[in-house]
């Protein structure tokens, strides 16, 4: 299927290892969720060599500059009052997260991360990677260090001081002039190098100022990507043109690659009290806003999005939460909520998109006798040219993060229903995860799946063996594996984890436990976790890719240089 395989070249590619590591320590530990609206700057940054890039791009002018009477400032006001998202865990009778299982659980959680990260530091410090058997440093990012800035609110979380610290001290010498790519890619820059630094200075009480000034200099640079004749951003930012204010932004760009800049660049503005960053992705809020309902399937946006000709969506025709589009749907609600939820267009954005994607992209898998009492939703692929809608039910791993979306909004927003489909999803990879031999779930796959009633219900419904055209080693009701791959994600398991911090309920904790054992059986090395090939054999039998990051599939050519 075409449409499905070109999505690879845009991909939001690879999460790490470490980032699943938080994930199931997060599980684990109580954590505070404070509020993330300003708070009062302690500046210690003399403790560390502060060292600034060599090139100032807040200086560089604009080619394209911004009309400054028409600059959109972030929403003031006093921030409302908002829905408590999580279980009243004081309220318990007993605490889950005390037991001597639970202590045992996270401190094993916690020594796989460290594993990881004492192979990064030996091995490949400073670099982007480490490829876990060959045990060298990869560039894949620029080689700015993405492993060692996305590891630091990891390393905060775990309570691993001395390794933030030398960490910290590390990313005060990054030199983002200094690479040797030509270009790096905006979306994959800004999650995670400028996510990492903002989120680590946050969550360190924004301490260690040395952070929020790498973080702004980087912003400063990948601001220049909205130096465009219509400032919409260039997702390829090539650093030679970005100077001369040569960008154009492309034809055919993935709607993550344009809707995921928003939290990051809304942070900061709130931190430095400079409107510019959210005022450029305001404009691409804008355009969301004026083309929702007016896409093949309204209410979500095509995949690909032609950026070129002012966020045209008239030509897309593939819609779906997984690969190239997945974030752009997740950054709307917690929009609304790092803006005090002040902007009312990003709750009526979610809301449009979940309603449609729970009309049309949720599907219910067809179950094998046996199995009837599975309530559970997948997030499929949705193909439509305005007049007939058709449904491919596949399955991404990418899509497993719909879970935690719908039940996070669904509490957000006082929408009883979207929690509910919010767990069957989350319960829909969970399941998938088991029924696999390695007891991970594959990259991409294919499944049977019930029609819905005359209502648009999903319900259950009998297994046809007839319709079941797979065979081998696959569980059924999957019928074909387009990508039998395990690259390390951590979608499923962070929906997972938001179900447990939702609901309260016991059980999440234990499907999570059981994930991180199968996981960490089918992808150990020696000194790290790799990629595996297959998740088809048992987790003993699995083939390591030497990757933590990379998929196989990725081919760097296809990215000119990726960053
Ligand atoms: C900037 O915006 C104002 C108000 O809409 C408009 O009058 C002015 O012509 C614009 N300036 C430029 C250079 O486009
Ligand atoms: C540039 O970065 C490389 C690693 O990518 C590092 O080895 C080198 O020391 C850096 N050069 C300067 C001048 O900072």
């Amino acid at each position: 299927m075409a449409v499905l395989s070109t999505p690879r070249r845009f991909q939001r590619l690879f999460i790490i290892a470490l980032l699943v590591l938080t994930t199931w320590y997060l599980f684990l530990t109580r954590y505070n969720n404070s509020s993330l609206l300003l708070l009062p700057t302690k500046d210690n940054t003399g403790k560390y060599k502060y060292i600034p890039s060599s090139y100032d791009w807040s200086k560089r002018p604009f080619k394209h500059p911004f009309n400054s009477s028409t600059l959109t400032h972030l929403p003031i006001g006093t921030p409302r009052q908002l829905p408590r998202i999580q279980h009243d865990f004081s309220k318990d009778q007993t605490n889950n997260l005390h037991t001597q299982l639970q202590r045992k659980r996270k401190n094993a959680v916690k020594q796989s991360a460290k594993k990881s990260y004492h192979s990064y530091r030996k091995y490949a410090f400073g670099h982007d990677e480490l490829s876990p058997l060959r045990l060298k440093g990869i560039q894949s990012f620029a080689g700015w260090g993405a492993t060692l800035v996305d590891s630091l609110d990891t390393l905060w979380i775990m309570g691993l001081k001395t390794e933030f610290l030398e960490a910290v001290s590390k990313v005060a010498t990054i030199d983002w002039a200094n690479t040797t790519a030509d270009s790096c890619n905006l979306f994959e820059t800004n999650i995670r190098y400028l996510g990492g630094l903002l989120s680590a200075y946050d969550l360190s009480n924004q301490e260690y100022k040395v952070l929020l000034n790498k973080a702004i200099e980087l912003a400063d640079m990948l601001y220049s990507a909205f130096d465009t004749p219509n400032h919409m951003p260039a997702n390829n930012f090539h650093f030679d043109k970005a100077k001369k204010g040569e960008l154009i932004p492309n034809q055919a760009e993935s709607s993550a690659a344009v809707g995921t800049l928003s939290l990051e660049f809304t942070r900061l503005s709130q931190l430095t009290g400079d409107s510019k960053y959210f005022n450029a992705i305001d404009g691409i809020k804008k355009s969301m806003e004026r083309t929702q309902d007016e896409t093949a399937l309204p209410g979500m946006w095509p995949v690909f999005v032609d950026l070129e000709n002012g966020f045209d969506v008239s030509r897309g025709n593939t819609f779906n939460m997984g690969a190239s589009a997945d974030s752009a749907y997740e950054y709307l609600s917690k929009m609304y909520l790092l803006l005090g939820g002040l902007d009312e267009e990003y709750k009526r954005m979610h809301l449009k998109a979940v309603d449609a994607a729970s009309k049309h992209v949720v599907f219910r898998p067809m179950v094998p006798d046996g199995e009837k009492t599975h309530d559970i939703l997948f997030s499929g692929t949705v193909m439509s040219n305005g007049r007939t809608v058709e449904l491919l039910t596949e399955v991404q791993h990418l899509g497993c993060f719909t879970g935690g979306m719908f039940a996070l909004g669904g509490k957000l927003f006082e929408v009883e229903e979207d929690v509910k489909i919010g767990e069957r999803l989350a319960r829909g990879c969970a399941w998938a995860y088991e029924v696999f031999p390695s007891g991970i779930m594959p990259e991409v796959s294919d499944v049977l799946a019930c029609d819905r009633d005359e209502k648009g219900e999903l319900n259950l419904c009998e297994w046809d063996e007839e319709k079941w055209t797979g065979g081998g080693r696959l569980p059924k009701p999957f019928f074909s594996v387009r990508n039998p791959q395990y690259l390390l994600r951590p979608e499923a398991i962070e929906s997972v984890f938001i179900l447990y911090r939702i609901t309260g309920e016991k059980e999440w904790l234990d499907v999570a436990w059981r994930m991180f054992e199968r996981v960490k059986k089918a992808t150990e090395t020696k000194h790290a976790h790799s990629a595996i090939s297959d998740v088809r054999v048992k987790a003993g039998d699995t083939i390591k890719t030497d990757s933590m990051e990379v998929s196989l599939s990725f081919h760097p050519k296809d990215f000119g240089t990726f960053c």
